[in-house]
């Protein structure tokens, strides 16, 4: 039986420290070291919602809202918006984080769409997602517009 699940069940936060490895040379950090930060944690929020493997299949309206730096303190956090068949739209947003000030801003945001999948990478159905508060419940309608968008564009392609 397919079972359902709040998004609080899944939701996922990762912390990074931003190190000199992962910027360019003013001293910013790539936008594909975020992009990659934000994969990885879409990716623990998914599997631990589907409990099955899970691939990234697209990522949609990925923005670069403010720079982050060397040194400061990085906090991704993924939350499923709402699960269709075999697929999950996961809401990520990336936080820079002042620790010194207690403050934080929203650098980058994106939706990824994951599929779960069985050892044959099959796509199998996922647990039905069942949102709780009114956040969740705009989120999960929003992502019921944007899927419908989706197929409408992959019909005419
Ligand atoms: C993920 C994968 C196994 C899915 O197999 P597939 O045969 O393409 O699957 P389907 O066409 O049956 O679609 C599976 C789901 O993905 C959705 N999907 C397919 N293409 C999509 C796209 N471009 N954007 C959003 N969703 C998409 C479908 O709507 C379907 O969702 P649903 O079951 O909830 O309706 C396969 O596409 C794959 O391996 N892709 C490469 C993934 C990868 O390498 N990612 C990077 C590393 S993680």
């Amino acid at each position: 039986m397919k079972k359902s699940k709040s998004p609080f069940k899944s939701i996922t936060e990762c912390s990074y420290l931003v190190r000199p490895g992962d910027a360019n040379s003013i001293g910013t950090v790539f936008g594909g070291r975020i992009l990659e930060l934000m994969d990885m944690t879409a990716s623990i929020c998914a599997r631990r919602h589907s409990q099955t493997l899970v691939s990234t299949i697209a990522v949609e309206d990925l923005h670069f809202h403010r720079p982050l730096v060397i040194g400061m303190v990085v906090k991704v956090i993924a939350m499923v918006n709402r699960t269709f068949t075999s697929s999950l739209e996961i809401n990520v947003e990336v936080f820079g984080e002042d620790t010194y000030k207690d403050e934080a801003f929203l650098a980058a945001s994106g939706f990824f769409i994951l599929v779960g999948m069985d050892q044959d990478r099959k796509p199998v159905p996922v647990p039905d997602l069942i949102p709780l508060t009114a956040e969740q419940i705009q989120r999960w309608e929003e992502a019921g517009v944007r899927r419908e968008k989706r197929l409408a564009n992959r019909k005419r392609e």
